[in-house]
């Protein structure tokens, strides 16, 4: 679904933001530079886990002014659900809980069966389209900033990761302002301030993505290996995050 802004960034405002971004020291500091870039809405998307927790305490504590949403593919783990509650609870700022569409659902699952996203690859990527991609298309619609809490530590795949890139197929701004924390630095964060967190990630779920794709995992293994870990490790995204043609800027 394309995407309309107003006001596209010229790539060399993009860079610049990325550069900025860089050099900022705090995350409330990279949040107040993307409130003053913003070319409209400013929306988060957040998976509930460790880095989306920081971002949303940073926006709590910053009063950056975000449309706040969570892609609810259904097949989410309780604990999940739960960090849902408990930041509405301590940061009274709202979380959109988006869902998939129940017409495309009811078709895939007729089609595949209700867990066919063991079959193929094809057909996981089928379900991770419908439960999440085509949800987050609609939940970007009409807006000009699109914060993640991507991080380059997080595989190979993202090592190019940077701050600030034009995500040209959704016509977004696409901002990652978390792109070179690494592990010690969140969880440092999330103690000193006392961060509500997934309760799975201190059973060994670094990365919490679907129940039926996700597994813990042991000390010292990558940290997305429990993700649809039955397949390659180089292909398992879901499709959010698409590489950019000529391995450009961002993912
Ligand atoms: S994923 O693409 O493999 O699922 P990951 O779990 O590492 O990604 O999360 C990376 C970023 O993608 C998050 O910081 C968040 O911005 C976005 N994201 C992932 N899953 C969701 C979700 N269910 N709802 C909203 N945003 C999500
Ligand atoms: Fe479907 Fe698994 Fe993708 Fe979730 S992670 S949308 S259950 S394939």
């Amino acid at each position: 679904m394309p995407n309309a802004i107003a006001t596209r960034p010229e790539p060399n405002r993009v860079e610049e933001l990325d550069q900025r971004l860089a050099a900022a020291g705090t995350l409330e500091a990279r949040l107040a530079l993307i409130t003053s870039a913003a070319p409209g809405r400013i929306a988060f998307s957040t998976s509930l886990g460790l880095e989306d927790q920081v971002i949303h305490h940073a926006i709590a504590q910053t009063g950056a002014p975000v449309d706040m949403f969570t892609l609810d593919t259904g097949r989410h783990f309780p604990e999940t659900l739960d960090v849902i509650e408990a930041s509405e609870r301590r940061y009274r700022l709202k979380i959109r809980v988006v869902a998939p569409d129940a017409a495309e659902i009811e078709a895939l699952v007729h089609r595949d069966g209700i867990n066919g996203f063991r079959q193929s690859v094809e057909a996981r990527k089928s379900c991770c389209d419908v439960r999440k991609v085509r949800p987050l298309h609609r939940a970007l619609a009409g807006a000009g900033v699109w914060i993640t809490g991507l991080r380059r530590e997080q595989s190979t795949g993202r090592q190019s990761v940077t701050f600030a890139t034009l995500d040209s197929d959704l016509n977004v701004l696409k901002v990652n302002p978390l792109a070179d924390w690494s592990r010690d630095r969140l969880e440092e964060y999330v103690q000193r301030y006392d961060v509500p967190v997934n309760a799975l990630h201190n059973r060994g779920f670094p990365s919490i993505g679907c129940q039926p794709c996700t597994r813990a995992v042991r000390p010292g293994e990558d940290i997305r290996s429990g993700r649809w870990w039955w397949e390659n490790a180089e292909g398992r995204e879901c499709g959010l995050h698409r590489r950019p043609p000529n391995n450009a800027v961002g993912t």
